[in-house]
């Protein structure tokens, strides 16, 4: 499929989406590259702080995925700990394995990093997936995400990628 035909508009996060949610978590794939995070969808759907945005990724009006976009800087929890201000940082899903490997996660991370860098001040998106997750590593590659460190949260190995906002630029344009 021609990514440029896929329809997918991102969409607040709403508490009408928590029975769906909680179900995605439960999808094989899912807990295997986020086995550790609790979500707890009932309480955070409820709130709006001005650090996240949570947003449902729609198919032609069919919700099949979910992106988190946070200011670490601002986070509460201190997840990222020192972290410099005007960074951005992602975390990405799709809900059913029969959705997956359809490019619409691409067309989502697209979005989303548009998003991010449609703020002028931010100056680079981190990732941190698991080690382990090798075919999403690649994924993030593929937007130009560079490898920094490995680092251990809570009782995850994960690796920590960065995608300049320089060199999102050079690449967008190839990928579209
Ligand atoms: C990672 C993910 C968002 C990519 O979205 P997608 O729609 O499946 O990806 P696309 O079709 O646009 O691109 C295909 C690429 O996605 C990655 N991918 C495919 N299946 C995947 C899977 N089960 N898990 C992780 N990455 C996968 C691969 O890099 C693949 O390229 P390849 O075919 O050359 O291996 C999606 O696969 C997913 O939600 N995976 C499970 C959860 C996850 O790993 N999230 C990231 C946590 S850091």
């Amino acid at each position: 499929m021609k990514r440029s035909a896929v329809d997918i508009i991102l969409r607040k996060a709403q508490p009408e989406d928590i029975e769906l949610l909680n179900y995605w978590d439960q999808q094989e794939h899912n807990i295997f590259a986020d086995p550790n995070d609790k979500w707890d969808w009932e309480i955070e759907l409820g709130r709006n702080p001005d650090w996240r945005m949570q947003l449902m990724a729609e198919l032609n009006g069919r919700p099949i995925g979910f992106i988190q976009i946070i200011d670490p800087y601002k986070e509460e929890s201190h997840y990222w700990g020192e972290v410099e201000k005007n960074f951005r940082a992602i975390d990405i899903w799709i809900g059913e394995a029969k959705d997956i490997g359809k490019g619409y996660g691409t067309v989502m991370m697209q979005k989303a990093i548009d998003i991010c860098f449609s703020n002028k001040t931010v100056e680079a998106i981190l990732i941190d997936p698991l080690t382990i997750n090798t075919r999403a590593i690649r994924f993030y590659q593929r937007f130009g995400f560079e490898f920094v460190e490995y680092r251990k949260f809570g009782d995850d190995e994960c690796s920590v990628y960065r995608l300049e906002r320089s060199k999102w630029e050079s690449i967008k344009a190839f990928l579209i």
